[in-house]
């Protein structure tokens, strides 16, 4: 008899993002004519830079050529990436990353889900709440987890309240956590952590031997040169914390896919007699046996974006999301709506209107002003009242979308 990993039994139905995408499409089908914007899931609409395809075009080309072809790559990525991320994302801004600790991937949903497969079952995983679906979901796939109750809340995860209260500002947990997921710039809030409050987690992750799981998919958004953009920025993280990047939003790599993932040499873990382990050679095992790679052209076009030309180009796209983030966070505060996030990030967070619950509010919005976001509580209980709007698209239909919801208030 097959049996079946119950802890898939556990989760809600189906992952947020497509149970968005299923309503959506009803409503489409049952409406025909209306005109629907979609600022839901956070996925790019600006095409790739210039520098990035012309790139991806020419080892395409490679490819067909047998003195140039390229089979299998090396696991951890081309040395060629891994070096051209640990220059610019990290050396030149003064902080210090190896470019033998950093892992090519298809995206850091897939490593952030992943690298739980390297830590023991009786880790207690820390996460915010609200928080990216993402971290919650695979923590209960990997076992670490009991049931959900009917608030929403799975029994042995530390759900760590972000609330308009604390500025969305998590507290440390006060049982002890093993491994904390932190995204910052946040997703889904849109807000940011001070060098101050990075360090209070790396000081408390020292402490209890913890590591921190550090989502920085948006680290590109920030603009403020006093915030943080990396976890390695604060003095210690390089032995407490592992940190994950994406090129999805930072260069429209959402369907071409490639990440990277830092596992410093310095950071360990431990076996059940207290003996520290590193972690490292755990995610090289792991990844060269599951994982074959990211594909060269790939590779070849992720490496453009650090060109001096690529730069400019993928700085240019940034700055038009940020532009329609402010555009939005503009037009709704105007309407008397409470906004958060919006600068150094491209997702604005806002309390619904009336008390609406979350769904409410979302039904509303396509309904009446044909607009996708996505529902605060789809994010975890303390997101329930708030919605969240993505600064990933066009900028004309970012203005009509805030026109046609700001007109119903
Ligand atoms: C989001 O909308 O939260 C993200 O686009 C989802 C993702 O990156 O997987």
């Amino acid at each position: 008899m097959a049996l079946i990993n119950e802890n898939y039994l556990k989760l809600k139905a189906g992952y947020l993002f497509p149970e968005i995408g299923r309503r959506v499409n009803e409503f489409a089908d049952a409406n025909p004519q209306k005109k629907i914007i979609r600022m839901g899931i956070g996925d790019v609409t600006q095409p790739l830079v210039k520098t990035v395809l012309k790139a991806f075009h020419n080892a395409v080309d490679e490819m067909g050529s047998a003195s140039t072809f390229k089979g299998y790559g090396p696991e951890q990525g081309y040395a060629f990436l891994r070096e051209a991320i640990a220059k610019n994302d990290y050396n030149n801004r003064g902080i210090n990353v190896s470019a033998d600790d950093i892992f090519i991937s298809d995206g850091s949903k897939c490593d952030t889900g992943n690298i739980q497969e390297i830590f023991g079952f009786d880790n207690k995983v820390a996460i915010c709440d609200p928080v990216y679906p993402v971290y919650a979901d695979t923590t209960v796939m990997s076992g670490k987890t009991g049931v959900c109750d009917e608030k929403g809340y799975f029994k042995n995860i530390i759900y760590m309240p972000c609330t308009d209260e604390n500025g969305f500002v998590p507290e440390l947990p006060s049982v002890k956590a093993d491994l904390i997921f932190l995204c910052y710039p946040n997703n889904p809030t849109g807000t940011v952590a001070t060098k101050e409050e990075l360090k209070r987690w790396v000081d408390y992750a020292i402490a209890n031997k913890s590591i921190i799981l550090f989502d920085a998919a948006y680290e590109a958004f920030v603009t403020d040169p006093t915030i943080p953009r990396s976890i390695y920025e604060i003095d210690g993280a390089e032995k407490v914390a592992i940190e994950f990047r994406s090129f999805s939003k930072t260069a429209g790599f959402t369907g071409t896919r490639c990440a990277f993932t830092v596992v410093p040499s310095t950071l360990v873990a431990y076996d059940e007699g207290g003996k520290a382990h590193p972690v490292k050679p755990l995610w090289n095992r792991r990844q060269s046996t599951k994982f074959n790679g990211v594909s060269y052209p790939v590779q070849k076009a992720a490496e453009a974006i650090y060109s001096e030309e690529g730069k400019k180009e993928v700085k240019a796209v940034v700055d038009y999301y940020l532009q329609n983030a402010s555009i939005m966070k503009q037009k709704l505060s105007d309407a008397g709506f409470k906004v958060f996030g919006g600068v150094n990030a491209p997702y604005v967070w806002v309390k619904t209107k009336n008390n609406m619950s979350s769904w409410d509010f979302f039904d509303l919005l396509l309904r009446e002003a044909g607009v996708v976001g996505t529902p605060g509580s789809g994010f975890g209980p303390s997101g329930e009242g708030y919605f969240r709007f993505s600064a990933f698209a066009d900028r004309d239909s970012v203005i009509e979308a805030m026109d046609n919801v700001t007109k119903l208030f």
